[in-house]
């Protein structure tokens, strides 16, 4: 299977110089480099092949027959004790996502879940003006509880506290992209796991004997034995709660330095879809997403030979200058095609019309709605961390 009609290939080019560390700190620099010099490349500080380019990203999830979501040894099955639907291949995948779907269609978000959203929202929204006054961190103080307590609503995990969610979320995300192999990121896995099934425990016997419209109950209503209605679970708490929580505070970080975009939003409310979806490409909250070749491979002018780790950069997708004319500027009128910030393919995102219904129809506009001076804190700096998942910690913000 060929990418482009190119008779000779090279060897693959070794990015030796990309180090994690400096990716953690800002990942842009080093991914604009990459895509310049060596789109597809060997990467030792990962262990890792790494397409960077929007074209190798797109062209990998248009042929899973060659690039398997099966992952060998992948860190996502030891973090969460079992394999999901995203580590599996069609039709077994397939089988898997139908269910969830079930739940999550544009339709269910609109007749189920939207309602809830605006509650949820406008719960820790109050929570957090009367606790200011005045100023707040928005990522700790709204954007992570929202999230996470809308995520409890959809799984029908009722009986889970907002945060001890979030925490699994954040644990099963650490061990996910726990590449460097640390043992204290493992251990903390394994208690998240042991509560997360403690409270699936309740949850699956309350929604056998009372069906619900949640993702869990859907699962279980499908048939699908309790081992992998656990793993999908488990999958939807590490996608669902950090992604639209770092949505929240991307989207007000980029408005707080685009007034004008901000004033239109304000003139017409019918933008903020676009906004949502800029967002989304201007800062990815999934920066790389996993994948194994199973036959070589040509891209570009490179061969990846099979069995290879392969690392597919969705963030620098995002930012490639051949797919996005002036990436690095956000732009709600932009118009170059769909970005890949939920994927695309038969693992596009489950999520993504919770999220962008959630976060961009309804969180952050009630944000500038009943907070028109809404502004980062101008004496207190954000701060950022990770790269395969990326998103800020604190978002210290005035009003
Ligand atoms: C802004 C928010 C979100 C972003 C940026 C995002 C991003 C992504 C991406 C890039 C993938 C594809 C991964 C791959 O192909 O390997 C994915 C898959 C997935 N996401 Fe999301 N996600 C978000 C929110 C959510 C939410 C709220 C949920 C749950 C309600 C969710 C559940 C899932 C599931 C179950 C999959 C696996 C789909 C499959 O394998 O078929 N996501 N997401």
């Amino acid at each position: 299977m060929t990418f482009a009609t190119i008779v000779r290939t090279k060897a693959l080019p070794v990015a030796d110089w990309l180090d994690p560390a400096e990716l953690a700190r800002d990942p842009y620099p080093s991914f604009r480099r990459l895509r310049e010099e060596a789109p597809v490349a060997w990467v030792p500080a990962v262990n890792k092949v790494l397409i960077s380019s929007y074209e190798g990203c797109s062209f990998g999830e248009r042929h899973p027959e060659i690039f398997s979501s099966n992952v060998s040894g992948g860190t996502m099955v030891r973090a969460m004790g079992g394999q999901p639907m995203i580590r599996k291949d069609d039709p077994e995948h397939a089988a898997e996502r139908a269910p969830m779907n079930r739940t999550l269609r544009p339709k269910q978000i609109m007749e189920i879940w939207a309602g809830k959203f605006e509650a949820n929202a406008r719960h820790y929204l109050e929570e957090m003006i009367e606790a200011g006054p005045g100023s707040a961190d928005l990522n700790l103080d709204f954007a992570k509880p929202l999230a996470a307590k809308n995520l409890c609503d959809m799984l029908g995990m009722t009986n889970v506290e907002p945060l001890d969610l979030a925490r699994w979320s954040r644990d099963f995300i650490a061990g996910t992209g726990n590449v460097l192999d640390k043992q204290e990121i493992w251990d903390r896995c394994e208690t998240s796991r042991a509560e997360c099934d403690a409270a699936l425990d309740e949850t699956m016997a309350r929604l056998r004997r009372h069906p619900d419209p949640s993702i869990t109950s859907m699962l279980i209503e499908a048939g699908m034995d309790e081992d992998k209605v656990r793993n999908n679970v488990k999958l939807a708490i590490s996608g669902g709660v950090n992604e639209p929580q770092h949505m929240i505070t991307n989207l007000v970080w980029l408005l707080d330095r685009s007034p004008e975009q901000k004033a239109e939003l304000w003139a017409d409310p019918g933008l903020w879809k676009q906004a949502f979806i800029e967002a989304s490409r201007y800062f990815s909250p999934i920066g790389m997403i996993t994948r194994e070749t199973v036959a070589d491979v040509v891209i570009g002018d490179v061969t990846i030979p099979a069995d290879t780790q392969i690392g597919m950069i969705l963030a620098s997708a995002n930012r490639d200058e051949k797919q996005f004319p002036n990436p690095d500027v956000f732009d709600i009128h932009r118009d170059g095609g769909p970005n890949l910030a939920f994927g695309s393919g038969v693992h596009q995102c489950a999520g993504k019309w919770a999220a962008q219904k959630a976060v961009g129809e309804i969180a952050v506009p009630m944000l500038y709605r009943e907070l028109p001076e809404l502004r980062q804190d101008a004496g207190r700096r954000e701060t950022w961390d990770g790269w395969v998942f990326r998103g800020m910690t604190n978002l210290p913000v005035v009003w």
